[in-house]
């Protein structure tokens, strides 16, 4: 018997390439590879060969069956990694519902500045940012901060170990508050100005409910001939009403900065209990929310302004404190722990 080999090589590749599953791949394998498989057969003729022709059937034969074994080798790899692919993409349901990404919003202080100064900017302020990083002269001498005054210690303030370049001092420090933006925005611009800044000031305070190291002020200053004390209280007013409601209580508290004269504390009636007395307000019925006064003829000494010449207002508040009072927060620390199921909620 003699045997076409490129012919059944031909047609077994034709077979084996055409194959998709494993099972009729193994029918294959069995009919050219198996015991009575083409192969076994052809081998079994050899007996039947001349001398001279059964060594290069015998070679033909080896090599048919070698690239066969091969053949279906590959074929079997090919569809494993089908099926495991296959089985990736079953695995894959577009109905679920995707993972959503959530997008951040702006931080409950920040509105709350936003909120603050946006009531100001109704009324005609601008907005300015100073430095973190101040000078002696600005942060207390220019505000009428004697150099014996306790805020001065390194106690109640940062200092850097930086040399003040001005020389107005020694050393530069952290702004225990935002007020020395008054000195630079005097410096910078002549009257009349109204503007209000925002921005974070350091003191080195424990941290309790109530203090911490780094917190948030606003800074309001309108500088111009003829401001008068009932400018100061008609503008405050305006603002608590907008910030905490038309039916807000409000009192100005006479008090002492050195930076203004006369000087006044700001207090609303409380909104737990409305004024009757209650342990969020100590008893007292009211929560204190600003310090303010008309600006000290010192200060516009200090900015070289001439004598006489202005009148101004002045203020400051604690965004955190302004925060804690409108929304009910009773622990500083909160707004800076990250905590997301707090920040949610704003
Ligand atoms: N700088 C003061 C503080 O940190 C707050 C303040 C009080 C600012 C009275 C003012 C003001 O502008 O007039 O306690």
């Amino acid at each position: 018997m003699s045997w076409n080999f490129e012919e059944i090589r031909q047609k077994a590749l034709q077979e084996i390439f055409a194959i998709t599953e494993a099972n009729e791949l193994e029918s294959l394998r069995v009919k050219y590879l198996g015991r009575k498989g083409l192969i076994a057969q052809i081998f079994s003729s050899l007996t039947s060969l001349s001398d001279d022709q059964r060594p290069l059937v015998g070679k033909n034969t080896n090599e048919l069956r070698n690239e066969i074994t091969q053949f279906i080798e590959e074929k079997k790899k090919e569809i494993q990694q089908l099926k495991e692919k296959g089985d990736a993409q079953e695995s894959l349901d577009i109905t679920i519902p995707g993972v959503a990404v959530e997008l951040g919003h702006q931080h409950i202080l920040i509105q709350t500045m936003d909120e603050i100064c946006g009531i100001f900017e109704n009324l005609g302020f601008a907005v300015y940012e100073g430095p973190e990083i101040e000078t002696e002269f600005n942060n207390f001498t220019a505000l009428n901060i004697p150099v014996d005054h306790p805020s001065r210690d390194a106690f109640d303030t940062f200092y850097l170990k930086v040399e003040d370049p001005t020389n107005k001092g020694r050393y530069l420090l952290l702004r225990s508050h935002t007020s020395p933006s008054q000195i630079r925005i005097m410096q910078e611009f002549t009257p009349p100005l109204a503007v209000v800044v925002p921005g974070k000031v350091y003191r080195p305070d424990a941290v309790d409910a109530s203090h911490s190291f780094m917190f948030h002020q606003i800074e309001g200053l309108l500088v111009d001939q003829g401001i008068k004390f009932s400018d100061l209280k008609g503008l405050l007013s305006i603002f608590c009403k907008r910030l905490f409601g038309e039916n807000i209580k409000m009192r100005f508290r006479p008090h002492f900065f050195p930076f203004t004269e006369p000087s006044a504390e700001v207090d609303i009636s409380c909104y737990i209990c409305e004024g009757k007395g209650c342990s969020v307000c100590g008893r007292k019925g009211w929560l204190e929310i600003m310090g303010c006064g008309m600006v000290h003829p010192k200060v516009f000494q200090h900015v070289g302004y001439p004598k006489g010449k202005y009148t101004g207002l002045a203020f400051g508040m604690g965004v955190e404190r302004m925060a804690m009072l409108k929304y009910g927060i009773n622990d500083i620390r909160i707004f800076f722990e990250n905590d997301l199921r707090f920040l949610r909620q704003f």
